[in-house]
């Protein structure tokens, strides 16, 4: 797939290097902005309270499938029922909102775990099968908690993640009874 993200800090630039070593083509965009008119799918990788800012500085995002990594720390800024919404305004298209209840910090040892950590998304049905492979490819299990009306509550839910230790971050895994 061609995927531009925008943002290329620790979430943005650490997952154009797991798509690339899986062979997708990867565009990142800085604060500057850029152009999307090529993407198949758009990463929003920015601060939550810059994203109207910085999607406004990318041309070429109507339409365009979007996972939306932003979250809501230090604390959550704006309008719109959510992040993922805010996205939305933007593009007019199916959203995912994924990668956001991840560690970028832990992003280059995903491949060497003794099983495939797992990665909570909500998303609208036209987006699902993007996100799914975009998760498998960084090195996840999809695992899907929702639609996107539970963009909101998934995004609150960075707090229980942010209580658990150690505090460097940690890897989790869900599975059906007899799957772990
Ligand atoms: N770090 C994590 O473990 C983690 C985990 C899950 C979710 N998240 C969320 O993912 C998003 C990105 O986090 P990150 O850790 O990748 O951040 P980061 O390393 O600080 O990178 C932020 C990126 O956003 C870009 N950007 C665009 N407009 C901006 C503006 N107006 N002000 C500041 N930066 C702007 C920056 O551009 P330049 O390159 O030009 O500076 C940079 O590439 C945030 O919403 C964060 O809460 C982070």
């Amino acid at each position: 797939m061609r995927i531009v993200t925008i943002g290329r800090g620790t979430i943005g630039g650490g997952l154009a290097r797991l798509w690339r070593d899986a062979g997708h083509d990867v565009e990142e965009l800085g604060r500057e902005g850029g152009d999307a008119s090529d993407a198949d799918v758009v990463l929003v990788a920015v601060p939550g309270a810059r994203i109207s800012d910085a999607l406004s500085r990318v041309t070429g995002l109507q339409g365009k499938i979007a996972v939306d990594a932003t979250n809501i720390m230090p604390a959550r800024q704006g309008e719109f029922p959510s992040y993922a919404d805010e996205v939305k305004s933007f593009t007019g298209a199916p959203v995912a909102k994924s990668f956001n209840m991840n560690f970028g910090s832990l992003f280059g040892a995903v491949r060497e775990q003794r099983v495939r950590p797992s990665n909570w998304y909500v998303a609208d049905e036209g987006a699902r099968q993007v996100v799914e492979r975009l998760i498998r490819d960084a090195g996840y299990d999809p695992v899907r908690v929702g639609d996107l009306s539970r963009a909101r509550d998934f995004e609150n839910a960075v707090w229980l993640l942010m209580g658990i230790e150690p505090v460097g971050g940690v890897f989790y895994r869900f599975g059906a009874p007899g799957e772990l």
